[in-house]
């Protein structure tokens, strides 16, 4: 393929890349968006490995490692089940920051390259930047894959003087930084190189090890959007306009994201990074992500047959679901339930919290799984109001994002977090298994309020329970 054809290859993914994320923005073109992402992908892949830049004894090496890359790919996508994607999605987000990393060291040793003068040390700092990102998203992101998925307890690993030991390690990479420009031998450069990479490991698990309770959904979204500045420079590093252009867009993407979550955790972005949020909970239980709290009062069990007359009664419901749902897989019976009820009549719409489940847009997938239409699923801000004129709210496995204590306790680790106002209906019923704490670990006053009921129980089974009343 010729150099030409290769760079309108590469404008041309670029097109559909920013088309997918455009489609993404929405669940009814995010098919669309998908689809656009895996041609431009297939284009980009395809233009990289049959352009200018390979030789044909390289080919054989790039199928080798994609086949075997592929295959785990297609192994991962077919066996991980909706609610471990998060923590798929962290150790994706660690294999990009140790792709660039390694990228960083072969191109360093690479005694094909020889530049002088300025270019040398752009090429220079190009890779010392590229493997500090890139140590910080893989250890970071191994960290966070960790926490996601329970085995690593999520409460803040608060060091003493951590803010001095992170400005300390700032001040020693920078340091390390005029080392490495400085030499001129690849022997005298290795040694700074890799003191920087071990800071830059040890301040990704850290950062990560720091942050608590409810903040994980903020980490996240930053390291994906490390992942992606990790991609643009390696972009630099292998002079791949492509790369540079994608890693960009992720990186770009990621770091609004970040911004959204902060805004609907009602967090200060410096604040989340610099962690120990979340450090007066009780630690979350290691497998579920969740531990018992103390009860402090009296809760009001409910039946599924009583659910069922409640909601046969009701004009107008609003359901709430939460990451219970995921682990339940009870979106399909919701559905049920939804069409049951508005085929009698019933105002049946969906409360979306902005952090629900374990991933942005957890729920929302679910539903649009479960064919639930999109007009009567409405974020937190739009539907928060209407509470009060409501009859029915149901949460279905949902926590954190209903817990009144972060309007009505200020001493609370989740305070100040908007959360969706499901006590002010004229009754609230809570499905879920036991009084266990959500993700952030805090207790919830919402469970004691006299007009909320508990149904307790695994979410699917309840809800099968529930329809079969209301049908009968
Ligand atoms: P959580 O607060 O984690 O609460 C989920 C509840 O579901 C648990 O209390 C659990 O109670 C219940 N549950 C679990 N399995 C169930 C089942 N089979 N049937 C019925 N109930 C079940 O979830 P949430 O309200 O969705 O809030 C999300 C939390 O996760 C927030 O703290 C958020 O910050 C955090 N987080 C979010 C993200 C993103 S990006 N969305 C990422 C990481 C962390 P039982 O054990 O008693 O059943």
């Amino acid at each position: 393929m010729s150099e030409s054809l290769a760079t309108v290859s590469y404008i041309g993914a670029t097109i559909l890349f920013i088309l997918s994320l455009g489609g993404l923005s929405n669940p009814e073109t995010s098919r669309r968006g998908n689809l656009y992402g895996m041609i431009g992908m297939a284009i980009a892949v395809l233009a990289t490995v049959f352009g200018p830049r390979v030789t044909p004894s390289g080919i054989g090496w790039i199928v080798g490692a994609m086949s075997i890359g592929g295959s785990i790919g297609i192994f991962a996508a077919r066996t991980v089940k909706m609610t471990q994607m998060p923590e798929l999605v962290a150790l994706m987000h660690s294999l990009v920051g140790l792709a660039a990393c390694l990228v960083g060291y072969a191109s360093y040793i690479d005694t094909s390259i020889q530049l002088d003068g300025a270019e040398r040390t752009i090429h220079e700092v190009e890779i010392y930047i590229g493997i500090l990102i890139g140590a910080i998203t893989f250890s970071g992101s191994l960290i966070a894959f960790g926490k996601l998925s329970g085995k690593i307890g999520g409460k803040p690993l608060l060091l003493p003087a951590r803010h001095w030991q992170n400005l300390a390690g700032l001040i020693l990479v920078i340091v390390l930084g005029k080392i490495f420009l400085s030499t001129h031998a690849v022997s005298d450069g290795m040694a700074p190189l890799l003191v920087m990479t071990v800071i830059a490991l040890l301040f990704g698990i850290h950062m990560v090890m720091a942050i608590g309770g409810a903040d994980m959904p903020v980490v996240v979204s930053m390291l994906n959007s490390y992942s992606g500045w990790a991609a643009a420079a390696t972009g630099f590093m292998l002079n791949n306009d492509l790369l540079i252009v994608t890693g960009a867009l992720v990186g770009s993407s990621g770091a609004i994201l970040s911004y959204i979550m902060c805004q609907a955790m009602n967090r200060n972005f410096i604040s989340v990074i610099a962690g120990g949020f979340g450090g007066g909970a009780p630690a979350p239980k290691v497998g579920a992500g969740e531990t018992a709290a103390e009860p402090v009062g009296e809760v009001t069990p409910i039946s599924a047959t009583e659910t069922a007359d409640l909601l046969k009664e009701a004009k107008s419901v609003i359901i709430v679901p939460g990451y219970g749902m995921a682990v339940a897989q009870a979106q399909h019976t919701v559905f049920e339930i939804t069409k049951h009820l508005r085929d009698k009549g019933v105002n049946v719409r969906f409360g979306i919290h902005p952090v629900a489940g374990r991933m942005p847009g957890h729920m929302n997938v679910l539903l649009a799984e479960a064919k639930v239409p999109y007009d009567i699923v409405m974020e937190m801000d739009e539907i928060n109001d209407d509470f009060p004129t409501t009859d029915v709210s149901m949460v279905i496995g949902a926590n954190d994002i209903v817990n009144p204590a972060a309007q009505e306790d200020p001493t609370s680790p989740i305070a100040g977090m908007p959360v969706l106002e499901v006590w002010k209906a004229k009754t609230s019923i809570v499905m879920k298994r036991s009084m266990a704490s959500g993700y952030a670990g805090v207790d919830n006053p919402l469970f004691y309020k006299e007009n909320n009921r508990m149904l307790f129980g695994d979410a699917k089974k309840m809800l099968d329970e529930v329809l079969t009343a209301l049908k009968s």
